[in-house]
């Protein structure tokens, strides 16, 4: 099977701090790929290299078999690959279907674009209700929910979701994964950064942990689960943190 993205070799740094070092992973069509990893492992700036947001310092990124390693982001993403990043960043003082429309400003097919926000709504109730409203109105779920739809817009072929359910709750998390598989289903390949270990091993077809800029371990999600190194990925960043008496 030829992987719809393929990282080679991958390093980042930002000045003199390396963030990503001689890093390959790749993502099958129809995946959904976990990369777990305490703060700071380097998660953030591996989705940042495939969205196009930072240079690699090495390596090379490959979208359906074409080199993008150097292709600048809306490119990116004309070529479907579309990141949801860390915080949301939603715009809260415009309206929630304005956000949305932030989504489809690559789209050249108002109909199409028309059809997508009707599905959006007809997924997302809450935000059909007020989509003329700020969306500073919306709860930090519902806004996860909005930067989601925003980010189906621009109609993907590689979602990357960076830590969507930080700060939500136990509820919203489980409506939230709810909404991952389901998408999936439909075909959508997913490469998702989590910290919620759990939650994303039980979605996902394949994870990779990632600590110091490294891959320490990938494979099955019921592998990597009961793989002691996976607790040593979070313990040993805190263990690095606290002082030693
Ligand atoms: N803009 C930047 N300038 C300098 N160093 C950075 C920058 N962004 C990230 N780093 C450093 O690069 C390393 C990897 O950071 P990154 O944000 O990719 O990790 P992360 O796994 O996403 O962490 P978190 O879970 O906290 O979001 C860290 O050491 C971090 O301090
Ligand atoms: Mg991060």
């Amino acid at each position: 099977m030829s992987a719809l993205l393929d990282i080679a070799g991958l390093s980042v740094s930002y000045g003199h701090v390396s963030a990503l070092q001689d890093l390959s992973l790749s993502v099958g069509e129809g995946e959904i790929v976990a990369l777990l990893g305490a703060n700071g492992a380097g998660k953030t700036s591996l989705l940042g290299a495939v969205a196009g947001v930072v240079r690699p310092r090495r390596g090379r990124v490959t979208f359906a078999g074409t080199d993008i390693t150097a292709a600048p982001v809306p490119a990116r993403l004309a070529r479907g690959l579309v990141l949801v990043p860390e915080g949301r960043r939603i715009l809260v003082s415009l309206t929630i279907e304005e956000n949305l429309l932030v989504g489809a400003h690559l789209r050249r097919d108002p109909e199409g674009v028309r059809r997508d926000l009707s599905g959006i709504y007809e997924r997302f109730p809450n935000l059909a209700r007020r989509r003329h409203m700020a969306a500073s109105c919306l709860s930090g779920g519902e806004q996860q929910m909005l930067a989601i739809g925003r980010a189906m817009v621009a109609r993907p072929r590689l979602l990357m979701l960076d830590e969507p359910s930080l700060g939500l709750s136990p509820l919203f998390i489980g409506h939230l994964f709810e909404l991952i598989r389901e998408l999936n289903r439909d075909g959508l390949t997913i490469l998702l950064v989590e910290q919620n270990t759990g939650q994303a091993l039980a979605a996902a077809h394949r994870a990779a942990v990632l600590e110091l800029g490294r891959i320490v371990m990938a494979g099955a999600p019921a592998a990597v689960a009961s793989d002691p190194r996976l607790a040593e990925a979070y313990l040993g960043r805190a263990a690095e943190a606290a002082p030693l008496h």
